[in-house]
Order: structure tokens, then C-alpha cells, then sequence
């Protein structure tokens, strides 16, 4: 079965197993690396990239489930590191030893598409499945808020 995606906006094509996973084929086919291993049973959110748009744990996804999707992955979430969160997880240096930082800032960016003004409890929510291991939670939650404050007030939306 011939697979097509577009990951970053690229399209690409795959003739192998179907049953690879997203996150074997991110890496190791495409090396992009950005994305993580961390327990391979959609239990950490180390591996979350957005597929179709949505916050999505590749470590649990089959390629085949990619079939004529959108992937990105933290490489392209913004072509210079400057999305919203991005530019808030900088500011407030929410990141310590970082590896499970690409995929708190996935699943922040898909957070804040569906909800651009969370709550603290939608917050929670939304972010709970996604563990460090260096506990930065208080500065994950404070990014987040900044990023939906700076997006507010820039009228630009972009999220
Ligand atoms: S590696 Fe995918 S959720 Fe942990
Ligand atoms: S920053 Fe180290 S695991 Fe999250």
C-alpha cells in the first residue's frame, strides 16, 4: 500500500509496512529528530506532533493512519521557531533538560487552536498526558497563558 502525506508541508511517500509507526518513520526515514521516544505506549506525550491539525501521539499511530494527512512535527510548527509558544516557552525558559519539551509545545500549539483562551482547568486538561520528568508544569501552565495573551492582543491569531 503506497502511503502519502505531507509532513512539513512536504509530500512524501511510503511503500513500506503500514503498520510502522509514525514516530519510527519521522525519525529514522525523514530524521527528524525533534520529535521523542519516551515510553512508546501514548503514555508521556514525548512523541506528540499534529496530525490533520490535532495533537497526536506517534509512538501509538500506524503510518497507515497518516494516509493523505497533514503531519507536523516540531520542526515545522513555524519555519522560524517563531510560534507563539515557541516565542513563550523562550521567554520564560520553560525548558530544563528539554526532552520532553517538543511535544509539551505540540500539544500546547493543538491546545491553543481549539481553546485560544483556556483556563487553568482547561489547561490541565489539556496538557495532562503529556509528563517531565523535571517537573517545569508551573512554567509550561505560565507559557501557555502567554502565548494565548500574546496572540489576543497581536490580532493575529496564527495558532
Ligand atoms: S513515546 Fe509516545 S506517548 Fe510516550
Ligand atoms: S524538561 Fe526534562 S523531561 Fe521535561
Amino acid at each position: 500500500m503506497m502511503i502519502k502525506t505531507t509532513v512539513n508541508g512536504e509530500a512524501r511517500t511510503f511503500d513500506g509496512d503500514p503498520d510502522t509507526p509514525l514516530l519510527w518513520y519521522l525519525r529514522d526515514e525523514l530524521g527528524l529528530t525533534g520529535t521523542k521516544f519516551g515510553c512508546g505506549q501514548a503514555l508521556c506525550g514525548a512523541c506528540t506532533i499534529h496530525l490533520g491539525g490535532t495533537a497526536t501521539r506517534a509512538c501509538a499511530t500506524p503510518i497507515s493512519s497518516a494516509d493523505g494527512q497533514q503531519i507536523t512535527t516540531i520542526e515545522g510548527l513555524s519555519p522560524d521557531g517563531d510560534h507563539p509558544v515557541q516565542i513563550a516557552w523562550r521567554e520564560l525558559n520553560v525548558a530544563q533538560c528539554g526532552y520532553c519539551q517538543a511535544g509539551q509545545i505540540m500539544q500546547a500549539a493543538s491546545l491553543l487552536k481549539e481553546s485560544p483562551k483556556p483556563t487553568d482547568e482547561e489547561i490541565d486538561n489539556g496538557m495532562s498526558g503529556n509528563l517531565c520528568r523535571c517537573g517545569t508544569y508551573p512554567r509550561i501552565r505560565a507559557a501557555i497563558k502567554q502565548a494565548a495573551n500574546a496572540t489576543a492582543h497581536s490580532g493575529k491569531g496564527g495558532l
